[in-house]
């Protein structure tokens, strides 16, 4: 959860006042570790006890998200809240950060003696190192130390698994572990059910959010783009439930998913169809199914010339293309004021002359905007939504536009002039992720179907006649 780290901080470290101040086993402590090494971090800085990581293995990390992000609006997530003043590192004003060697030195003398991070601890050990320097100093020193500990404890080595994409905590004794294969219970154990709540919290603050009885449960990003969910006990049994959703650590071209077998050759081609004719499509799937990362690597096909416009909830898509604007929306604050709804951006993307329109998730009020948008000559638009079939994405787009108050029908015309096709994603029994069928919208008796049109299998891909409707996708035949 270092990707957020800036200035001067050391990646890898040992605790500060954790358990006994034993360096982890085997771990990386050299500086660089957030450019992907495997190895733990931190230790149960704050949880208590002495939990035992899980050892993932070696290996190269994976490859990061490249540099270039797309804009965002108005979005501040970096800066946390509640720290004092002066101490930031990264950032226009902030303080010089200080010398990596000064906070390794502060970190192993807290260690050695077991004491707390304070920064009146921080000002002893500069003193003790023979370091007497300024307040702003000190602080500045207490805060690099501060973001080591922040982290996500005992769960850390598992966050940075190589192909770890989600971790979830069911109370104190399980943890488990997602990195491509299902899931897998890890010997990670915290002490006790406080020491999950600690850290639940401690993480929701970091996150600028409270958790706690009154509000047992949040949904947020931490500022390096991990999604943190957690619901405190009792509500959630067998005791507070965490769950972390690692951000996108890979960027697929649809080259290496076909290489990893996630689309078969033949089906890259379609999909490649579907980007150049300009389609307007959705992905289907279930979480975690692989929407986002297929919707990113067609994107990573639009022509070059044209204009992509991203409007997402929370940023996540990078698509390799040279004109890419992205709006993020941002939830209110603490005081409940400057909500930006992904509704809103997208009407202020259609005033941004999109060549494409694409939300990034469809799972609210705005799929009828979305919707209004590709019926009102904005070709090529997409999105991702969640569905457990291509045939269910009807439903799935019925039941939220419903709520906004349009009517079935117009739900059903709407659907059937702006959308082409539905591009099903899932997770076979192995855990793999792969596309598993093109589905074509029919109109049958003033409703809306989505029939397969082809079908993906491991190496081949099966055309099937929709019945209704062009033959197998026409719009996808050479
Ligand atoms: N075909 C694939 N092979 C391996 N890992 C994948 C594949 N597709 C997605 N992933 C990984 O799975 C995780 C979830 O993918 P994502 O695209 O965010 O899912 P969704 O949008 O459906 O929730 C990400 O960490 C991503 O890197
Ligand atoms: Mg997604």
């Amino acid at each position: 959860m270092d990707a957020h780290r800036g200035g001067g901080g050391r990646a890898g470290g040992r605790p500060v006042g954790g358990s006994g101040g034993a360096s982890a086993p085997g771990g990386a402590r050299g500086r660089g570790a957030r450019t992907g090494g495997a190895g733990p971090r931190l230790r149960a800085a704050t949880g208590g006890g002495d939990p035992t990581p899980a050892r993932p293995g070696g290996g190269a990390g994976p490859r990061r998200r490249p540099a270039a992000r797309p804009p965002r609006v108005g979005r501040t997530r970096g800066a946390r809240r509640g720290r004092p003043a002066g101490t930031r590192h990264s950032g226009r004003g902030g303080v010089t950060a200080p010398a990596v060697a000064v906070v390794d030195q502060v970190r192993d003398l807290l260690a050695r003696d077991g004491q707390a991070l304070s920064p009146a601890a921080v000002a002893g050990a500069l003193r003790r190192a023979g370091r007497p320097v300024g307040d702003t100093f000190v602080l500045a020193v207490h805060d690099v130390l501060q973001r080591d500990v922040v982290g996500a404890g005992p769960l850390e080595p598992l966050l940075r698994t190589p192909g770890a994409t989600d971790v979830l905590v069911n109370g104190p004794d399980a943890v488990y572990l997602d990195r491509g294969a299902g899931l897998e219970l890890t010997d990670v154990r915290f002490p006790d059910e406080a020491a999950v709540r600690r850290l639940a919290q401690r993480l929701a603050a970091v996150g600028g959010r409270r958790l706690d009885d009154a509000t047992p449960h949040v949904d947020l990003r931490l500022p390096d783009g991990t999604r943190l969910h957690a619901v405190l006990a009792p509500v959630a049994r067998p005791g507070t439930v965490v769950s972390l959703r690692v951000p996108r650590a890979q960027v697929f071209t649809l080259a290496e998913l076909v290489a990893a077998g996630s689309v078969p050759a033949a089906g890259a081609d379609l999909l490649r169809r579907i980007v150049e004719r300009r389609l307007a499509f959705l992905v289907s799937g279930g979480t975690g199914s692989g929407k986002t990362t297929l919707l990113n690597a067609l994107l990573s096909l639009v022509d070059p010339a044209e204009r992509i416009v991203l409007v997402e909830d929370a940023s996540e898509l990078r698509p390799e293309h040279p004109h890419v604007v992205g709006l993020e929306a941002r939830p209110p604050n603490l005081e409940g004021a400057g909500e930006v709804t992904v509704r809103t951006l997208v009407r202020q993307a259609l005033r941004m002359r999109p060549d494409r329109l694409v939300l990034g998730e469809a799972r609210g009020a705005e799929v009828t905007d979305l919707l209004a948008a590709m019926n009102t000559g904005h070709e090529g638009g997409c999105a991702t939504i969640h569905a457990n079939s291509a045939a269910d994405v009807p439903s799935r787009v019925e039941a939220l536009a419903l709520a906004t108050g349009m009517s079935q029908a117009a739900v059903h015309s709407q659907l059937a002039s702006a959308l082409d096709l539905v591009v099903h994603v899932g997770r076979g029994a192995d855990g793999r992720r792969r596309v598993q069928e093109i589905g074509q919208v029919v109109r049958r008796d003033g409703r809306v179907e989505v029939r397969p049109a082809y079908v993906f299998e491991t190496d081949r891909v099966r055309a099937v006649d929709p019945g209704a409707g062009p033959a197998p996708a026409r719009v996808l035949v050479p």
